[in-house]
């Protein structure tokens, strides 16, 4: 059985044994570089703090499932979403950002996690990012009226950091929903944190991309799915550009049968 009780004493002895001393969210990253007898230390309090976090993200989760089910509108949807306390993230955010463009459209992005520039002003994909899925997306002559475009995550990682599965689970609802409201016949994944949320399977996106894949929503709707790179690593990555723009065009193509 859990012990879900929180040792308050063992968590902030962990924490103190760690060198922790700030705290701006609920993910802990150590690099354990200390003798075994340290190490036992570390593990005998580390285990009232595990699996008490354990216990809350699996309520956090289950929270959120049930907080969607009744919703119908991407509206509806960003209320609840912004009022919900299951996950620390949105402490350190400025904005709860839920999605962009059109949530009738039938092709959907979905990215990792908003920026900088996303918290900020509340909306997906606008910093250096979101300018560069623009032009990717002119070039095969769709805007954001025609696609929807969300995350993931609707709220920062501090400094933007890659996000702990525990913050993936308990988000990865609220994206579902998303899902079944917008309905798409098409997603675009950005990246690998964002396919190996939704699909699975923890490969490279150099391995995912230009692949079709397929998503199977609560309902049972089947959606095409195709990987490709985040404009993040393009824009420090430009040689991968043209892999980048064949993927896109496979999109086009595919979406072009449909008409
Ligand atoms: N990167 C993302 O994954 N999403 C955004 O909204 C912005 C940058």
């Amino acid at each position: 059985m859990i012990d879900n009780s929180l040792d308050i004493r063992a968590v902030l002895e962990f924490y103190t044994l760690s060198g922790v001393d700030e705290t701006c969210g609920d993910g802990v990253c150590l690099a354990l570089n200390v003798n075994s007898t340290k190490k036992e230390e570390f593990s005998k309090a580390l285990r009232p703090v595990m699996s008490h976090l354990a216990v809350a993200a699996t309520e956090a989760v289950k929270s959120a499932w049930d907080l969607c089910e009744n919703v119908t509108t991407i509206d509806e949807l960003k209320k609840i979403v912004e009022d919900f306390d299951g996950c620390t993230l949105k402490n350190t955010a400025t904005h709860t950002v839920i999605g962009d463009g059109n949530p009738q459209a039938k092709l959907m992005f979905i990215g990792e996690a908003p920026g900088a520039d996303e918290d900020r002003i509340g909306r997906a994909f606008v910093g250096r990012s979101g300018q560069l899925l623009d032009r990717m997306l002119a070039s095969i002559g769709i805007n954001r009226d025609k696609c929807y475009i969300c995350n993931i995550l609707p709220w920062r990682p501090p400094g933007n950091r890659a996000p702990a599965d525990a913050e993936i689970a308990v988000c990865l609802p609220f994206l579902k929903k998303q899902i079944e409201i917008v309905n798409p016949d098409f997603i675009f994944m950005l990246g690998a944190v964002a396919v190996n949320s939704l699909i699975g399977g923890g490969e490279s996106i150099s391995r995912l991309r230009g692949k079709w894949m397929e998503y199977e929503t609560e309902k049972g709707k089947k959606i095409k799915v195709l990987a490709g790179y985040h404009p993040a690593y393009l824009l420090r990555t430009p040689a991968q550009k043209s892999k980048a723009w064949a993927d896109f065009l496979r999109l086009k193509k595919e979406m072009n049968k449909n008409n």
